[in-house]
């Protein structure tokens, strides 16, 4: 069912456009303009959450925040404030009043979406749950690991299909690689995969089980097996959160790997995913926009607690020549370090595509594919690091003598 949100404001053309960009992203919305109007519809319907505007003539925001908390019926509403007046008095005002949250407009579609999705989670998270039978609860055994970015071009297919690949190689297991992208995915582009199934196959399928699952995936000879993004942009609609849930729980009972090649959104479907995750690894550019990207991401990861149970990474992909900023000055930007650098290397990953052949398979001793092959390591599961496995295949070889060798250093 799509969340409902009730939207608060006086003036009619941002009225208009908010609740045409949130419709566009899925959601109910009950616009109207003022505070009076607001606690009327609140005595008939109960939204998923309030946007409502500071100033409007009449009642101002603060007040209508305050009887929307007063009244025990409609307390547990989380509510954001929307203002032009960006300052702090204005936010404390906010918060005195009940407000879960305080946006400046216009607000940044990406930030206002996931921050609606952040209070209507943390909302459902308090509410009183339903025990969940014991039976229920998944044999989760695989490792999941979510490529992430909030900007396109990142590289977070790139970074996805060779981590996948490099986990097939080290371990010599089927790894599962699912394109998260509902509109125009490529992760099977990059294996050069034919769209024989894709996501909508599975989606259109009466019971998903894990022959359903497992049938929709594309082979490769790898090992990696692919389950791809829709063909045409409309089918993107089949796939519902419920569905792409019992998915992802039924491959994280089914491989020992699963690698998400994650959308540039923090939709339902993509927390969803995120939800599932242990291990975040979260892409960013040496460039303004694509720092704040990732520091936008880390904030509201933090404010979903993600890091008390799954590991985060920052990946700095160079995907440009030149490089604009210092190291140093990315870092202080991100207010976090870099746990790894990919450096540029256009024509190796544009060949790459162009074959359909990802350089941790086609040169897996090429410098890329020595740097895939490390993190495909670094983000294996404890249990298998532990122990010499009984018959070590090459890729586990070639890291091991490297790790060796950088020890003796
Ligand atoms: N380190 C890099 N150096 C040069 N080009 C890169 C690098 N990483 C990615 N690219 C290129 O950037 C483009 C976008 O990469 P892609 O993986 O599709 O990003 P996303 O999935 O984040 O949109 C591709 O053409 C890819 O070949
Ligand atoms: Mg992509």
């Amino acid at each position: 069912m799509p969340k409902q949100i009730l939207l608060v404001d006086d003036d009619e053309m941002l009225r208009k456009m908010t609740r045409a960009l949130l419709a566009r992203q899925g959601f109910d919305v009950i616009a109207v303009e003022d505070g009076p109007k607001t606690l009327d519809q609140l005595k008939t319907t109960r939204p998923d959450i309030i946007l409502l505007d500071v100033m409007m003539p009449g009642m101002d925001g603060f007040t209508v925040c305050r009887e929307i908390r007063a009244n025990p019926a409609t307390a547990r509403i989380p509510i954001i404030m929307l203002t032009a007046l960006d300052s702090v008095e204005n936010k404390v005002k906010g918060f005195e009043a009940g407000a879960d949250d305080y946006l400046a407009k216009p607000c940044d579609t990406i930030e206002l979406v996931a921050r609606i999705n952040v209070l209507i989670r943390r909302a459902e998270a308090q509410a009183p749950q339903i025990a969940v039978p014991a039976t229920t609860i998944a044999r989760e055994t695989a490792r999941t690991i979510a490529v992430f970015s909030l900007r396109g071009g990142a590289g977070v297919s790139t970074i996805s299909v060779n981590v996948a690949a490099g986990l097939s190689q080290l371990w010599e297991m089927q790894v599962a690689l699912v394109d998260m992208v509902a509109v125009a995915g490529q992760s099977a582009l990059f294996l050069n995969q034919s769209l024989r199934n894709t996501w909508t196959d599975l989606c259109k399928m009466e019971v998903i089980d894990e022959d359903a699952v497992l049938s929709a995936m594309l082979p490769h000879e790898s090992r990696v097996r692919t389950l791809a993004s829709p063909r045409r942009p409309e089918e993107s609609e089949l796939l519902t959160t419920e569905k792409v849930r019992t998915t992802l729980e039924l491959l994280r009972s089914t491989f020992p790997y699963v690698v998400l090649d994650m959308p540039h959104d923090l939709s339902e479907r993509s927390l969803t995913a995120l939800d599932q995750s242990d291990i975040i690894l979260i892409i960013t550019q040496p460039e303004i926009a694509s720092l704040r990207a990732a520091s936008m991401a880390m904030e509201i990861f933090e404010a979903l607690k993600f890091n008390e149970h799954k590991k985060v990474y920052i990946i700095l992909n160079w995907t440009f020549p030149r490089h604009g900023l210092a190291f140093k000055d990315i870092e202080r930007m991100l207010k976090s370090k870099i746990d790894l650098i990919l450096p540029y290397a256009a024509d190796e990953f544009v060949t790459a595509l162009n074959i359909g052949n990802p350089p941790v398979l086609s040169d897996p001793e090429s410098p890329l594919g020595v740097i895939f092959e490390d993190i495909a390591m670094a983000l294996s599961k404890d249990a298998q690091l532990k122990v010499r496995p009984e018959r070590p295949t090459m890729a586990w070889k070639r890291v091991t003598e490297r790790i060796r060798n950088k020890k003796q250093k």
